[in-house]
């Protein structure tokens, strides 16, 4: 019985993949039925076993590891802006629970204490929020991170602002800080003169672009929204305006009204929604996107799974980043999605995840 219970804690994925095998040996319901014994003959004398080690000893480790523009990341999965990213001691938390990278809150060049409660409501499928660009402003953050240790950190400072005087100062103040990269937010849909309403504007997306990489050799990652006329196109204007990636994509625009009372339930009316409910939105997006531009494309919206990365990959990025989910599954989602990428890669028979980026693309 121990030899038995030893022998069925091995991966389901090696049973299958003998199985398999084995089936197309057998003619016919004799042969199987001899097979049977010797199968259970192997088993009693601990063989089967022995076998299933080293057919898992021959099966190389997938290699999880992705770059960014210069970036390394130990595995693909990155925390989103907005999400525990206020304090670096949550983002510690995050990447100590597997993220291969975390991403701050936007930072604005002023502190902004953001819009009335309420500011988040669940609806079906996801959140609706309207946090307002809440932050403390770039000076008070530049100060946290001056008495933080930083420097083991894969961080990413997300900015957002509304014009490139901003972004040249606030990139000049942290470049001096051992930050791996910038995320710009062009993409924030809810706040007049900020966000979205910047990155519709192909000129002032190129604009602030081009003034943020005159300040720092670092990479910088570009944040689009899906509330634009054509996303492929503001994409293409990031690309040759010196963006070194593509975040794809930011929340949507929506709205939810209370039938009791008849008033819109967020303070601000309209705010963004993100998880599950927007993930072929994005899907499509990144297929999309990572068409037309050669930088690596990072997927973003409504991941809930492993199933979900996989699909992102295939649709064309090259890291994605959780947001939402960890609303719903906490933090151990980044072992749970690394772990079902990794069988999902044996079963495939892939060496790297790298390997599967874009493969929807030849369809
Ligand atoms: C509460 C909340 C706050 C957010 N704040 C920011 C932010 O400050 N900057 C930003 O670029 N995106 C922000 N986002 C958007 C997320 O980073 C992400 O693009 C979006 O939620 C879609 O991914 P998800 O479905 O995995 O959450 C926020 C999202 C939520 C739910």
């Amino acid at each position: 019985m121990g030899i038995f219970l030893g022998a069925f804690s091995y991966p389901l994925h090696i049973y299958h993949s003998s199985a398999l095998f084995l089936m197309n040996l057998v003619p016919n319901r004799i042969a199987y039925q001899s097979l049977f014994k010797i199968i259970f003959y192997l088993m009693r004398q601990n063989l089967l076993k022995d076998y299933l080690i080293y057919l898992e000893s021959q099966m190389q480790e997938p290699d999880l590891s992705i770059e960014i523009s210069g970036f390394k990341m130990g595995n693909p999965l990155m925390l989103a802006s907005g999400i525990l990213g206020t304090t670096i001691a949550s983002l510690r938390k995050v990447f100590e629970a597997g993220a291969g990278a975390v991403v701050t809150k936007s930072i604005g060049y002023e502190p902004r204490a953001g819009y009335e409660n309420p500011t988040l409501v669940e609806v079906h499928g996801g959140y609706l929020n309207a946090i307002g660009l809440s932050n403390p402003g770039i000076r008070e953050f530049y100060n946290e991170l001056l008495e933080s240790k930083i420097d083991d950190l894969p961080l990413i400072v997300s900015l957002f602002g509304s014009k490139k005087s901003e972004f040249r100062y606030m990139t000049s103040l942290l470049d001096k800080l051992n930050i791996k990269a910038y995320e710009l937010n062009l993409s924030c849909p809810h706040v007049m003169g900020f966000g979205n309403e910047v990155g519709q504007d192909p000129k002032a997306v190129r604009r602030i672009i081009e003034s943020v990489k005159e300040e720092t050799k670092k990479p910088v990652f570009v944040k689009l929204s899906p509330n634009v006329k054509d996303i492929v196109e503001i994409a293409k204007v990031a690309e040759n305006s010196g963006a070194d990636a593509l975040t794809v994509i930011n929340t949507i625009r929506a709205m939810s009204i209370d039938i009791e009372t008849f008033r819109p339930i967020l303070a601000n009316k309209i705010g963004g929604l993100s998880g599950p409910a927007i993930k072929p939105i994005a899907v499509r997006c990144v297929y999309e996107v990572s068409k037309e531009v050669k930088i690596p494309v990072i997927g973003c919206g409504g991941i809930m799974n492993w199933q979900d990365v996989i699909e992102f990959f295939l649709a064309g990025a090259r890291a994605v980043q959780i947001g939402t989910a960890i609303a719903y599954e906490g933090l151990s989602i980044f072992e749970k999605i690394k772990k079902g990428i990794r069988d999902y890669l044996i079963i495939k028979g892939k060496k790297s995840v790298r390997d599967i980026v874009g493969l929807s693309h030849d369809f």
